[in-house]
């Protein structure tokens, strides 16, 4: 049997995506290669949203590059955003390459890989088209799965590129969403991510009489019987109305985490961001949320070094970060992106600059977090366990609602959810045993 290796790059909906493209490989009868090094159709899933990973690529295509002169029969095969914004060009630049595709193409894999090699046309960009329930699956995970509800983004964010490469926004249906999380957990699934690139706006391209509104969906995902916990990313915090904020409080299984992404604290550099918020509305809906949903977890992105930023913007950012108390965050310095609008604009910051404020930030988040995570010493905490820990074998490892990583002493059965007592605490993780193990 032939067999593929899929190396995915970037953000959860990537991940989704490759779940989706082995999938497909394995339903035209190629089976899974542990190693680059073992498959004969190498297919990398790309990511363009920062520098960083279109040069992490090029040292990927460079291996595969000289892999294919050992054995010409090796396809190459480069999908996802990367592949997108350079179309073409990417058959000029890397020759070696057999098919490229867009993260909209997906569908559409089986037309160029086969079981036997590739086939022209060599791949397709420019088309955007939501998956079926019923087209193949390849789950990493067990107990955890992510639901795609929407594709695209019809934001204008002038430091992204997301736009450009996902086109506009399309919902899936809702009966379709329904019908993929019924069968999620008729397969032993307890916990959902629903997936979208502005995922509060789902549904608003709908046909009327569909439910079109995130809070709905949410409460139709709820009453799905075994689905325990439902997480959802990343939302817009200008899209967050009061009936998703009410279905958050009101759904059991809807967890009391949500990332909602700052980018800065500033709002001169959200107004040039055109992110369609203030510092005082992003406050305003924190209070909002932390009243109507106890105990939530916050987590957030934010971007240092977005051109014209100065010291006092970005101390404002800092400011926000303790004011909000984020519990996590990721942090990025500002990368331009050929084709965006803040790629173009006059005050590009200078790189050492950049370095540095991100390290002040750094160094903040951790702080604030580690406050966080301190405050939950002597609770007793739900966990879904995931299995062993990473770092100790004979710890278990999984997630609160809230979305800490807990490694625990146990027994416990991957897949469950079991009382753990947190113990101790870092800047980004738990430590703790299970609620039996503690004497009372
Ligand atoms: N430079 C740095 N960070 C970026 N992000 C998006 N575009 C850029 C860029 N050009 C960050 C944002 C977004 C996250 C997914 O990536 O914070 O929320
Ligand atoms: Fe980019 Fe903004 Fe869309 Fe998020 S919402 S993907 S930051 S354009």
């Amino acid at each position: 049997m032939r067999r593929y290796h899929v190396t995915t790059f970037g953000c959860q909906m990537n991940a989704h995506d490759s779940e989706r493209i082995k999938g497909m490989l394995e339903s035209l009868g190629l089976g899974e290669a542990p190693e680059q090094d073992e498959a004969d159709v190498l297919v990398f899933n790309t990511c363009t949203i920062r520098e960083k990973p279109d040069t992490r690529l090029a040292a990927h295509l460079g291996d595969a590059a000289a892999r294919k002169r050992r054995r010409p029969d090796l396809v190459v095969a480069v999908g996802g955003c990367y592949a997108e914004a350079q179309r073409e060009r990417i058959f000029e630049r890397y020759p070696f390459v057999d098919v490229a595709f867009g993260p909209g193409s997906i569908p559409h894999l089986g037309e160029w890989i086969t079981a036997g090699g590739y086939a022209v046309p060599r791949g397709r960009f420019g088309t955007h088209e939501t998956f079926a329930a019923t087209l193949p699956m390849h789950r990493e995970r067990r107990f955890s799965a992510w639901v795609q509800v929407s594709m695209g983004c019809n934001s204008k964010c002038a430091y992204c590129i997301v736009p450009a490469v996902r086109g506009r926004e399309q919902s899936r249906r809702p009966g379709e969403i329904v019908a993929e999380v019924e069968a999620l957990a008729r397969d032993g699934v307890r916990e959902l991510t629903l997936l979208g690139q502005n995922v509060n706006s789902w549904g608003r391209d709908l046909a009327p009489e569909l439910v079109t509104e995130f809070g709905e969906l949410l409460r139709a995902c709820d009453a799905v019987e075994g689905i325990e916990r439902i997480r959802f990313t990343s939302p817009h915090p200008k899209d967050f109305r009061e009936p998703v904020i009410s279905a958050i409080a009101e759904c059991d299984a809807v967890c009391e985490h949500i990332h909602l992404p700052l980018q800065s604290g500033s709002s001169r550099v959200l107004k040039a961001m055109r992110r369609t918020y203030s510092r005082e509305r992003y406050l305003r809906l924190v209070g909002t949320l932390r009243e109507a949903i106890p105990d939530l977890a916050l987590g957030t992105d934010l971007i240092v070094g977005f051109p014209g930023e100065t010291e006092d913007d970005f101390s404002e950012t800092l400011e926000v970060v303790e004011a909000v108390g984020f519990d996590s965050a990721f942090t990025f310095v500002y990368s331009p992106r050929a084709g965006t609008e803040a790629a173009e604009m006059p005050d590009q910051i200078d790189g050492d600059v950049k370095r540095d404020r991100m390290e002040r930030l750094v160094e903040v988040v951790q702080r604030v977090g580690a406050a966080r995570n301190a405050a939950r010493v002597g609770r007793v905490e739900e966990v879904l366990v995931e299995g062993p820990s990473r770092t100790d074998p004979m710890l278990l490892r999984g997630r609160t609602r809230r979305n800490t990583m807990v490694n625990f002493h146990g027994p416990a059965e991957p897949g469950s959810l079991v009382p753990v007592v947190i113990e101790s605490a870092t800047s980004t993780t738990l430590k703790g045993r299970e609620r039996s193990l503690v004497a009372a």
